[in-house]
């Protein structure tokens, strides 16, 4: 015990990462995602103003692109079809340079699938990869064969249908890579992309939609400015941001409102956005809208994370440049201001009243936290590293349950972020303190602080069988921070 503690004190996460690594190495070079340990606080983009300016040519130079919609192959009385092909493609992150990811329908970030509540929505993905690999829909209300459990694998060259019935309000998913082992590697290759449920309640509400309801997917990546290849190696070391792909773009605007659907879908990386003059108003999280219209000094959106944002850019004069801010890395994006435009949206004072909390029957403890001796490195939960033949919990359809989630690795100040697959949860407290802006609402992921606890209610509904929980920190998930709860009649 003695050697053990003086060998953290003295070489700390140093020697964890290299023991990381080493344990990657063993069983799948590409996910040896060694700088797991390295301190989280660290934010990566301190180092970065030097790198960026060299990599990213002339910044806010280029324009932000906004992801297609996928458009149904077919579609029945009740549900759209999809086909999406998950295959390599080069692309333009860097201007002039090419960088060879994974992609969804060769799009980086891939294309939106626009569902709408109660509308069955059936995808036929077709692994064209080398690799095996999955698709999860992260904040899906999914049965457990459609959910994209880390077993449930496409080999290369077949396809897997998955079905979402969409029953559950409207609000802003992503979907990606969820292969166990693997999902930190190719998420950060390029498998993420977003999908968006719209309900008619929403609709009547009359936010702004159509070309002003546009979805950001932000993430960092370290390049190799000579040959343009991603960089896998170290998730702290991450200089450059991308704004849906692009490093510093610029966006045009009218002077109206606009809806902005923000996602992180870092492997680490936290982010702080800042814009001027109060121009921050959130409309919903995760799971859908909130109560009302929050205007916000800052937000904060960890590692797969959502924030719903109404801008509004009306009572800036053509010609205005306003600058979205991270706390760490600078101006990543530039709103122009460049033209007037009708403006028949609105921002109501209600939004929607969130699902009453019903009165919760079992209380469970989750501590995420990492083995940190060098024999034995692994992500852990409650002890243990996730085993695909354990069940951890066993959970009654219909229950209300309420879990306390803590973060173990207090030593070396990592975050870990929580996510629930399946269900939609509040956050009760954090701490023992009432919910802060950052995480009300209806949540399936949340950052927890080293040291930190917060207390989570949910209700499991509907669909029965194997999904997992894990740190959505994904090279975590990938050394083992994950398992798994079974849902039984
Ligand atoms: Cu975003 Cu289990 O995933
Ligand atoms: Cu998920
Ligand atoms: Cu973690």
């Amino acid at each position: 015990m003695k050697s053990r503690r003086s060998f953290l004190a003295l070489s700390g996460a140093a020697a964890a990462e290299a023991a990381l690594l080493a344990y990657g190495m063993r069983s799948r070079p590409a996910t040896a995602e060694a700088g797991a340990l390295a301190p989280a606080q660290q934010p990566p983009q301190a180092r970065a103003a030097g790198v960026r300016k060299n990599l990213t040519g002339e910044p806010f130079g280029v324009a932000m692109p906004v992801p297609r919609v996928l458009r149904p192959t077919r579609t029945t009385s009740d549900t759209d079809y999809y086909d999406v092909d998950i295959r390599e493609a080069d692309v333009e992150i860097l201007p002039g340079t090419t960088t060879r990811v994974y992609s969804y329908d060769g799009q980086y970030p891939g294309p939106t699938i626009r569902a709408r509540t109660g509308r069955q929505v059936k995808v036929r993905y077709r692994n064209q990869l080398p690799d095996e690999t999955n698709v999860h829909l992260h904040g899906g209300h999914t049965p457990a064969d459609s959910d994209g459990h880390p077993m449930a694998l496409i080999a290369p060259g077949g396809y897997r249908d998955y079905t979402y019935p969409n029953r559950q309000q409207g609000t802003t998913l992503w979907y990606h890579a969820h292969g166990h082992g693997t999902e930190a590697e190719q998420v950060y290759r390029g498998l993420h992309g977003f999908y968006l449920i719209e309900d008619d309640r929403e609709r009547n509400l009359r936010l702004p939609s159509g070309k002003y309801d546009v979805p950001i997917l932000l993430r960092n990546i370290a390049l190799d400015p000579d040959t343009g290849e991603l960089i896998l190696s170290d998730p702290n070391d991450r200089p450059i941001v991308q704004v849906n792909g692009k490093p510093q773009p610029h966006f045009s605007v009218a002077a109206r409102k606009y809806r902005f659907r923000l996602l992180n879908a870092s492997d680490h990386a936290t982010f702080t956005l800042t814009l001027p003059s109060g121009q921050l108003v959130q409309v919903g999280s995760d799971g859908g809208l909130l109560p009302a219209p929050v205007t916000r000094s800052q937000v904060t959106i960890s590692a797969g994370e959502r924030v719903d944002l109404v801008v509004d850019f009306s009572r800036f004069p053509i010609g205005t440049q306003l600058f979205l801010n991270e706390a760490a890395a600078g101006a990543i994006l530039r709103f122009d201001v460049t033209r007037h435009a009708d403006d028949d949206s609105r921002l109501p004072a209600q939004l929607r009243a969130l699902p009453a909390l019903p009165p919760a029957t079992v209380q469970r403890d989750v501590t995420l936290s990492f083995n940190l001796d060098p024999d034995n490195t692994a992500g852990l939960i409650n002890g243990k590293p996730y085993d695909p033949d354990r069940v951890d919990f066993t959970v009654k359809r219909g229950t209300t349950e309420i879990w306390q989630v803590s973060n173990g690795d207090v030593e070396f100040g990592i975050q870990h972020n929580f996510h629930l697959h399946l269900v939609q949860f509040r956050v009760l407290d954090r701490n023992g303190q009432p919910p802060a802006a950052d995480d009300r609402g209806l949540k399936d992921t949340v950052p927890i602080g080293p040291g930190e606890s917060v207390r989570l209610q949910a209700t499991f509904t509907d669909y029965l069988g194997e999904y997992v929980y894990h740190c959505h920190v994904l090279a975590h998930a990938s050394f083992g921070m994950m398992a798994q709860l079974n849902i039984v009649e």
